[in-house]
C-alpha cells in the first residue's frame, strides 16, 4: 500500500464528503438524512444522485455509481488513487507522507517513459529518407511542418519490428511494449509492431505525457484508424485527442471535432481550440474534462447521419454540465477538413460566428411553422414554444426565452411565464415517476448498473451480496467458521470485494470505503455502495450469513446439477448419432 491506513483514514475523516461533492453538484436535503441532486455522472433531469453525510457515502440510483469521497474524486476529476489521495490531502492541507512507490505507479511512470521513446521514435521516422510515404501522405492532405511539429505527428514504418527493436535498444522489454499496446503477440508467441505503415498521432494529456497512439493508414485501406487498447495510462472515454493544446486557447470556446484530422487541419488555419473524441462518441468524463477549460462549445461534426446524431447525442452531455453549446452547420464539405481546404479559413470563421445557439435555432424553427396573426395558430405556437422552453435547466434562461417567447406572440409576459414553470413541473414530476417505476422493477434491483459486472446466478448473487453487505456491515463476524473462499463467489466481482473486505478483517485493518477505495475497482466500489443500499438485519447476525452460505451452496449444487444433466443430454444424443 503506498500510504498508510491511518493517514487514509485521517485524510477521509477531514474531506466532508458532503462538502467535497458541494464543489461539483448542488445539494439539497429532501427527506431522511440524505441529501440529493443531479448526478453529475451521467445526464438526468431529476435529482438521484444521493449523499450520506452519516455513512459518507455517495450513490446514484439512476447510474449506479457511487464510493466514498476518494472515488468520488477519482471519477470526477479523472485522477488515479494516489493522484486523488493527494488532490485531497492538498485540500485538507495535509502533507503527504513518505511514499514508498506502489509497484503500480512505477509501472505507469514506465509506460509513460516508453510512449514518449516511441513518441520521438516515430517523429524521427517521420524526417528520415525512409519516411517518405508518411511525408508524401501529409503533403496529400496539406498539413505542413508547422503543424506536424505541433502536433508531434510521426511515421510508423511499414515493418515487423523496427519499433520493437528501437525500443529494445532503449531498455524497454517486450512485456512492456506489449502492455503499453505497442506491440501484439503472434501465432507463434513473438512480437509484432501494432502501428504498421501509419501516420501517427500521440495522443496527450493534459499534464502534457504521452498516453496513447492513433494511426492512421496513407490511403484507403481499411481500418482506417488504429488507436491504443485500454492500458494503464490509457483511457479513451477520459481523454480528448489535442486537448493539452487546446486548452492553452485564448479563443473562450472549444471546438468539437470527429477526426483527428480535422482538428490538425483546424490548428493549422488558427482554430487552436480544436478537439476530438477518441473514436467513441462523446462521453460524460470528456465533457467533464471540456467543462475545467471552458463554458462554450461548438460541435463541428462530420456532415452525414452519423454526424447528426453523435451531435445531438454530445449536446444533451454538454448541456448538462451547464456548458453553452453551439453546433455547426456546414454544407458542400463532408468534414471540417474539407470545408477549410475548399473555402478557406475565413470562410470557417463565417460558420463559427454563424453557428447558432440551440435553443435560438429551435424557437426559430417552431416560429416559422405559425402564422401569429391568426389566434387559432398564436396558441398553438405559445404551447409548443413553452414546452420548448420549459425544458431549459437554468431558471433564468427560462426566464429569458419565456420572455422572446411573449414578445413573438405579443401577449403578456406573466402567463407565458407561469405556464412555462406549469409545464416544467409536471415534467419533472413524469420523469420522477418513471424513474421510480424503474426503480421497483425487480430485475433492475437484483442486477448491477454496471452491465460488465452482470450476475450470471441472480440467486447465488444475492446471498452472495448478503454475505459481503453482513461483513462489511458487521466484520467481527468475519471471524465466523466456514466462511467460503472468494472463488467459490458466482460473480468474480463480489468475490474480489469479499476478498477485499476479509482481507483487512484477516490483517486487522478498519473495513471502511475509504480504505477499500485502492484495491477495489471504480465500477467495484460502486457495486459495494449499491448493495450497501438494500436493508440487512443484524440483529440475527450469524443466522443469516449461515443462511448466506447455504444459499450459495445450494444455488451452486442446482447450477452443477443443470450442468450434469446437459452433459447427460449431449451424451445421449451422441450415441444416438453413432446408432442412426
Ligand atoms: P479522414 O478525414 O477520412 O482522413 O479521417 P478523419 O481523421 O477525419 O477521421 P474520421 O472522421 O473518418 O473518423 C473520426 C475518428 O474516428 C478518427 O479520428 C478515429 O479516432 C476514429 N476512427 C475512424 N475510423 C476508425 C477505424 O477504422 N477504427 C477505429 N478504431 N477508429 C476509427
Ligand atoms: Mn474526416
Amino acid at each position: 500500500m503506498a500510504f498508510p491506513e491511518n493517514f487514509i483514514t485521517e485524510l477521509v475523516e477531514r474531506s466532508d464528503i458532503t462538502e467535497v461533492v458541494s464543489g461539483y453538484v448542488r445539494l439539497s436535503k429532501k427527506s431522511g438524512s440524505n441529501l440529493f441532486g443531479l448526478c453529475p455522472f451521467h445526464s438526468e433531469k431529476t435529482p438521484s444522485f444521493s449523499v450520506s453525510p452519516d455513512k459518507q457515502i455517495y450513490h446514484c440510483f439512476g447510474c449506479g455509481k457511487g464510493g466514498g469521497v476518494i472515488s468520488f474524486i477519482m471519477e470526477i476529476e479523472n485522477l488515479s488513487f494516489p493522484e486523488a489521495v493527494e488532490f485531497l490531502a492538498r485540500r485538507a492541507n495535509m502533507p503527504l507522507p513518505e511514499q514508498t512507490d506502489s509497484a503500480e505507479s512505477r509501472k505507469r511512470e514506465r509506460m509513460l517513459a516508453l510512449n514518449k521513446e516511441a513518441a520521438r521514435f516515430f517523429r524521427e521516422q517521420l524526417v528520415s529518407p525512409g519516411g517518405e510515404p508518411g511525408r508524401e501522405y501529409l503533403a496529400r492532405r496539406r498539413i505542413g511542418n508547422k503543424a506536424a511539429t505541433n502536433f508531434g505527428l510521426g511515421f510508423a514504418p511499414a515493418s515487423w519490428d523496427s519499433l520493437e527493436t528501437a525500443m529494445r535498444e532503449k531498455g524497454f522489454s517486450d512485456f512492456e511494449l506489449l502492455d503499453a499496446g505497442l506491440v501484439r503477440r503472434g501465432k507463434n508467441g513473438g512480437f509484432y509492431d501494432t502501428f504498421r505503415n501509419r501516420l501517427m498521432f500521440p495522443v496527450i494529456d493534459v499534464r502534457g505525457n504521452v498516453i496513447g497512439f492513433s494511426g492512421r493508414i496513407l490511403g484507403d485501406d481499411e481500418p482506417k484508424y488504429m488507436n491504443s487498447p485500454e492500458t494503464l495510462v490509457f483511457n479513451k472515454s477520459r481523454n480528448l485527442f489535442a486537448m493539452n493544446l487546446a486548452k492553452k486557447s485564448k479563443s473562450g470556446y472549444l471546438i468539437l471535432a470527429e477526426g483527428n484530422i480535422d482538428v490538425v487541419s483546424l490548428h493549422q488555419a488558427g482554430f487552436d481550440s480544436a478537439v476530438a473524441s477518441l473514436g467513441t462518441s462523446l462521453t460524460p468524463e470528456q465533457a467533464r474534462l471540456i467543462s475545467r477549460y471552458t463554458n462554450q462549445v461548438v460541435i463541428a461534426y462530420d456532415n452525414d447521419g452519423a454526424g447528426l446524431k453523435a451531435s445531438q447525442r454530445a449536446i444533451g452531455i454538454l448541456e448538462k454540465l451547464d456548458l453553452r453549446v453551439k453546433v455547426l452547420r456546414m454544407s458542400g464539405a463532408k468534414d471540417p477538413d474539407e470545408f477549410i481546404q475548399n473555402k478557406g479559413p475565413e470562410a470557417f470563421r463565417k460558420l463559427l460566428e454563424d453557428a447558432e445557439n440551440q435553443i435560438d435555432y429551435r424557437l426559430k424553427t417552431v416560429t416559422d411553422k405559425y402564422d401569429l396573426s391568426v389566434d387559432e395558430q398564436k396558441v398553438d405556437f405559445l404551447k409548443e414554444a413553452t414546452e420548448l422552453v420549459a425544458r431549459l435547466p437554468g431558471a433564468v434562461e427560462r426566464q429569458v426565452y419565456a420572455m422572446r417567447v411573449a414578445a413573438l406572440a405579443q401577449v403578456k409576459e406573466e402567463p407565458v411565464l407561469d405556464e412555462v414553470e406549469r409545464r416544467r413541473k409536471r415534467m419533472l414530476n413524469s420523469a420522477r415517476q418513471a424513474m421510480e417505476r424503474e426503480q421497483s422493477r425487480p430485475e433492475r434491483q437484483l442486477q448491477p448498473a454496471d452491465r460488465e459486472l452482470r450476475y450470471t446466478d441472480p440467486g447465488s448473487a444475492a446471498a452472495e451480496e448478503g454475505l459481503v453487505r453482513l461483513l462489511y456491515l458487521d466484520p467481527a463476524l468475519g471471524k465466523t467458521e466456514g466462511l467460503p473462499p472468494p472463488e467459490d463467489f458466482s460473480s468474480p466481482a463480489l468475490g474480489r470485494i469479499y476478498g477485499a473486505i476479509r482481507g483487512k478483517i484477516d490483517r486487522g485493518e478498519a473495513v471502511s470505503t475509504a480504505t477499500l477505495t485502492e484495491q477495489l475497482s471504480l465500477s467495484e466500489m460502486s457495486l459495494l455502495v449499491e448493495l450497501l443500499q438494500k436493508p440487512e438485519l443484524l440483529s440475527r447476525g450469524e443466522k443469516t450469513l449461515r443462511e448466506y452460505i447455504d444459499k450459495m451452496r445450494e444455488q451452486k449444487e442446482l447450477a452443477s446439477g443443470r450442468q450434469d444433466l446437459r452433459a447427460l443430454a449431449n451424451k445421449l444424443r451422441e450415441r444416438k448419432g453413432y446408432e442412426g
